[in-house]
């Protein structure tokens, strides 16, 4: 069943039990993130901010992200549900990614690679980005925030870059109906991100079927320390397991490239 959400500008359709059932739209925000992150902005579970512009838009490592209205989708997803927080949170991140993923796919004759930790990547270009952020009572965890950039109809791009960036529309040939997209990603996104409770094993065989770096010789770059091994696996857990001379190593953070 689906429900016909008229949003400003924003026309989605969206299934009736979806997660996303309060849709905020947008002009500017300082960053949809930053924004649902704050407990007093007062937002339930599920809400989803759609901003055309953020003023602050930012991404791992304190890169900027930029927003060009009516181009790209940045968004973000809240999560106060504590069924989510468990042991396997931070396979948050991978059912994003993943969710952005299959819709690509879903909807385009286009073939997406996923790269760890956050990115969505097409021909070996950067599509999309994920920005996970959280916010505790003392030890309690309160509030996930689940943030993301897609580029969608840009030609052009700013900013400072992990990876050199595309869009939909530069690898597909085609204008892309944005509403269409989101839609497709919050339903995809609803369904995938129930398995983070109840089938986290799934999430990762999905992604890692799209991870082309694993298995690969690797470097990973945290602040200025680079360490270099082979991309053995990704653990149960969602880090990533590095093979080195001296045995394996727990990897929670950094920039992935082949070595
Ligand atoms: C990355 O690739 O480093 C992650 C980029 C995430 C950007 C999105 S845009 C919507 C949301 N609001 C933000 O300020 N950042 C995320």
């Amino acid at each position: 069943m689906e429900t016909d959400f008229n949003i400003e500008s924003f026309d989605i359709k969206l299934d009736t039990e979806s997660i996303a059932r309060n849709f905020i739209y947008s002009e500017e925000v300082i960053s949809t993130n930053s924004q649902l992150l704050d407990k007093a902005s007062g937002n339930i579970h599920g809400t989803t901010l759609l901003a055309e512009r953020q003023v602050k838009g930012h991404g791992r490592k304190e890169r900027q992200w930029y927003s060009s209205k009516g181009l790209n989708l940045t968004f973000s997803i809240l999560l106060t549900n504590k069924k989510y927080f468990g042991k396997q949170i931070n396979l948050i991140n991978f059912a994003s990614a993943l969710a952005v993923a299959v819709s690509i796919e879903s909807l385009y004759q286009l073939k997406t690679e996923l790269k760890w930790p956050n990115d969505v990547l097409i021909n070996g270009k950067k599509v999309s980005g994920v920005l996970i952020e959280s916010a505790s009572k003392g030890e309690k965890l309160e509030r996930v925030v689940i943030g993301i950039g897609l580029n969608v109809n840009q030609t052009n791009f700013q900013g400072s870059f992990n990876v050199p960036p595309t869009s939909l529309k530069n690898e597909s040939g085609q204008s892309i109906e944005r509403e269409m997209l989101l839609a497709e990603f919050l339903n995809v996104f609803e369904e995938i991100i129930e398995h983070v409770v109840t089938n986290p094993k799934w999430i990762l065989k999905e992604w890692k079927e799209r991870c082309r770096m694993l298995g690969e010789k690797i470097s990973i770059t945290e602040e200025d320390k680079i360490k270099y091994g082979i991309f053995d696996d990704i653990d149960d857990d969602g880090f990533l397991i590095l093979k080195t001379d001296q045995g394996t190593e727990k990897i929670y953070y950094g920039d992935l490239s082949l070595a």
